[in-house]
Order: C-alpha cells, then structure tokens, then sequence
C-alpha cells in the first residue's frame, strides 16, 4: 500500500527536524511542475544519476536549511555529516542550526585547520543561521510595520560583521569565525541553479564557539563576578579596537529602521546603508517613537513627567535631549557598539576567564557606556553594584564602589585603545557619558517595560536627574553644538 508508507514519509519529514543527513554532498533542483511542495525532487546524485525523493530513505529528506548547509559547504568542499535545528528565529523567519561537516580534501581540511586555529580529524562543528523571509506577498501587510523593517535590515547588518568586521579583529576579541556565506561573491563557483536556489536567502557558515567556549551565558543577571569582568574586557577591546578602522564619512551606515525603508523605496534597493547601523543598538528613541508618546501619555509613570516634560524654555524633553546626545556624528569618543549586550548573547570558558559574544543584528555606531548600562542592568548581579545586602534601595542613588570598580576596569582597558588613537577620554566625561546612557536606557524601559535590575537603575536615574552639575552639562553639550 501506498498510502501508509507515504504517510510515514511525509510524518518523518514534518516531524523530525533532528534527523542526521548522512554525507550526501548532494545536488538538489526545484521540480517546477510542483513549487508549492516544500522539498525539492527529484535528487540527482553526485554520480549524476536522478533519483526521486519519495524513493529515497528519509534520512536524505532534508529541509531547507540542510540543503542550503549542504550547497553553501560543498562550495568550501565540505560535505554535510550531521544537522540539528537548535532555534527558530523571530516569527519563523529562518532557523539556526548546529551542523558537522567533514572535509573532502586536504586542501580543504588545511584551511579549515587554519581557518579554527586547531588541527582536527577533519570533521567540524558548524552552525548555520539562515533567514528566509516568507515570500513578500504573504508579508506585504507588514511591510511598514518598524519591528519587522528593523529585524529584517538586522539580518544584513549581522552578515556584514561576520564578513567584514569579525576577521579584522583581534583573538583577544572571540567572536565565531566564518565559513561560508550565501552572498553572491561567495558562491560564484556553484551551478545556475543551484544559485537560483539561494536568491533572497541570508544564510551563513560559522565556526561553533561552544568547544572553545561551552559555558552558555544564560538567563538574566546569572554572570558571577568573573564573567562579569570578561564581558567588560571583551566590550572594550571591541569598542576600543574600532577606533583604528571608522570611517570618516557616516553615510555607508543604515538609517533608523523606517527612514531606512523611505531611502531604499524611493531612491532604489541598492541605495541606503550598506554595513552596519548608523546608531547601534534596537532601543534609541528615534525607532523607539511609538513607545516614547505612550509614556509621554501614561500619567501613572512618574518617568512620563521625569523624561518626558519639555525642559524650560525648550521644547525638548530630557530624553529627547539625552537622545539627541548619544546619537552618533563622528565625535571621537563614539565607537563600534554591540547593541544587544546581554548574558544571553554570550559564551564563556569553563573557568569564565574569556567570553565570546554572539548576536550582532544591532552593531552600529554609538557611545561604549550605552552596552554597559544594558548589561549593568540587565546581566549583573546587583550586589556586584551597590553595597546595601538587606534587598531594600534608597529612592535616590548615587554611584557607588562597585559601581564604580566595574566601570574603572572596562575604562582601564579601553583608555589603552585610546591612548593609540590619540583620544582623549578622561574618567569625568567618561562618567557624564554614562550617565547619560542610564538615563536613555530608563527612558526605554520605562516605555516598554522594565526588567532586570530595576530598582538600581530608577534609584541611580532618579539620582542624576536631580544632580545639577549633569544637566548644566548636557544643557551645555546641546548649547555648544555638541550635539
Ligand atoms: C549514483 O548515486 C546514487 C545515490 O547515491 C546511487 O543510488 C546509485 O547507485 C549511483 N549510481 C551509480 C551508477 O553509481
Ligand atoms: C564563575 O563561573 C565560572 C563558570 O561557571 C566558574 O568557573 C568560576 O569559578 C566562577 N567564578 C566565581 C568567582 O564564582
């Protein structure tokens, strides 16, 4: 009978995302006669022979991130050992997963060798991210919604790190090597149709940091005091080291999600930012509109007033004019940032001596005080910050020592960085910049929820915002041109 083997086939296809697809550095074509079934048949072999998928074992049933794997590696001469999908991404929007590969030559295996800084029996552990967006027709009600436009410019943003950014780096800065991407320059020795394959699809190859960094930085304010302090030598290596390479002109950078679209819309797909975001980070009040007029509106929040109220004989908000501050126009101090700095989106050795970030959808431009006060709040253990261990803050907050013994170490290292590039970044200005970065980071979650340590950061906002010294300062910044 037909129908119940076809019926085991099409449950083991659907049902097993964890099957393992043994070493079939295969050739798969579109049968054009059925675009609406979701896997390609017939297979033709590396032999050259056709043979159709539903008299193929399911294990060589692959989905589409396998066949993408698969194609992007045979390009490098590797095949696919194994496949396991480890998350799905954002709305379904693509996947990512752990794969093996095995070299199929020497020439191969040297660079990947090379490549991984290890020598190995010629397998290697691999993930691959891949985003493939449901085709614009199904997606075009959503089209002018921010947070899509946002992640979907993200998915472009992050490849370009890994391409461009991430090899310039330094070893002291881990980040996940890459193998292989699907960017037309990268796979121009493939067949036609195998590259018809990959139109519109964002995938790419990259080492797997969890052997040389196995420790999963987990959940919310779980670092412990040694993480910590990896975490703040890594930022500012990576803050630090990009001084050495920012462009003079800012206009290769993306725009805020929406004025982003408006320039590649009117202008033409091929204009706009072409590497990272102009201002890192997801939370900045210029894509953070919406939210900022709900708090401006929420009566109940004493932060709608706090940020909100245009400032005397302004009509600027504080916030608007911390905003206005902390966007990047070619100041020296500004940096490279990595924009979604959290314990999740690291890795860290067994002894937690040396971590590895993952995740840069949000690189851009920015100050490095605007990534500490998303981990300070967010991934640090509070009692690493204030001194009170009876669990109860004052209302109002000043820095205190471990505080402080935090932000001294991060600017130890970066004042090295700085000191090569000839900036001048004393511990003062340091300090308003941060503050500054409190306060816009309070803005957001005040407008979108707060998490993390939230006591401390209302305690130490609440603390500058009545400190006059700050506010004449960013008055003065704003007042010079400075911003
Ligand atoms: C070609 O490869 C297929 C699939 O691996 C296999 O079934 C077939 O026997 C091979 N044909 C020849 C002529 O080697
Ligand atoms: C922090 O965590 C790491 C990794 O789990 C561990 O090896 C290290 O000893 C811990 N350090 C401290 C100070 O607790």
């Amino acid at each position: 009978m037909n129908l119940p083997t076809n019926l085991f086939l099409a449950l083991a296809l659907f049902t097993s995302s964890s099957l393992q697809c043994h070493s079939w550095a295969g050739h798969y074509y579109q049968d054009p006669s059925s675009p609406a079934f979701p896997f390609p048949f017939p297979y033709v072999g590396g032999n050259g022979s056709v043979q159709n998928l539903d008299t193929m074992a399911p294990a060589a049933q692959c989905s589409r991130a396998e066949r993408v794997a698969s194609l992007l590696l045979s390009k490098h001469s590797l095949e696919l050992v194994s496949y396991r999908e480890i998350q799905s991404l954002w709305a379904g929007y693509g996947s990512i997963s752990a794969i093996t590969a095995r070299a199929t030559t020497d020439a191969a295996a040297e660079q990947m060798d090379n490549l991984l800084g290890r020598r190995s029996d010629r397998t290697y552990p691999l993930v691959l991210k891949l985003i493939a967006p449901p085709p614009p027709s199904s997606s075009a009600k959503v089209v002018q919604d921010e947070g899509h436009l946002r992640k979907m410019l993200s998915y472009g943003v992050e490849q370009y790190f890994y391409t461009r950014i991430a090899p310039e780096l330094a070893d002291d800065v881990p980040v996940a090597k890459i193998v292989a991407t699907a960017q037309a320059d990268d796979v121009t020795g493939l067949e036609v149709d195998e590259k018809a394959e990959l139109k519109g699809v964002t995938a790419t190859v990259m080492a797997d940091l969890r052997s040389e960094f196995p420790v999963p930085g987990g959940r919310r304010e779980s670092l412990n005091q040694t993480q910590v302090s990896s975490a703040l030598g890594w930022l500012a290596r990576f803050h630090g080291s990009s001084w050495e390479w920012l462009p003079t002109e800012l206009d290769e950078f993306l725009s805020p999600p929406l004025q982003e679209a408006k320039i590649r819309s009117e202008q033409g797909e091929d204009k706009g930012g072409r590497s990272i975001w102009l201002n890192g980070g997801y939370t900045y009040l210029a894509t953070r509109r919406k939210e900022y007029q709900s708090l401006v509106e929420d009566k109940s929040s004493e932060w709608s007033d706090a940020l909100c109220k245009p400032v005397k004989g302004s009509c600027e908000s504080i916030a608007e004019i911390v905003a206005a501050f902390l966007t990047p126009s070619g100041r020296p101090f500004e940096t490279y940032i990595h924009g979604d700095v959290k314990s999740d989106n690291l890795f860290t050795t067994r002894s937690g001596d040396r971590v590895a970030f993952v995740d840069f959808q949000y690189v851009g431009l920015g100050l490095g005080v605007s990534d500490l006060a998303k981990l300070f709040t967010c991934s640090v253990p509070q009692d690493l910050l204030v001194s009170e261990d009876d669990g109860s803050l004052p209302e109002e907050l000043a820095m205190e020592s471990g505080e402080r013994k935090l932000l001294e170490e991060y600017l130890n290292t970066l004042h090295e960085f700085a000191d090569m590039a000839d900036i001048d970044y004393p511990w003062d200005l340091f300090v308003r910049h941060w503050e500054t970065a409190l306060v816009d980071w309070c803005r957001f979650q005040a407008s979108w929820g707060f998490w993390g340590n939230t006591e401390w950061l209302e305690a130490r906002v609440r603390s500058i915002l009545k400190d006059e010294g700050w506010r004449e300062w960013l008055l003065a910044q704003r007042d010079t041109g400075e911003i």
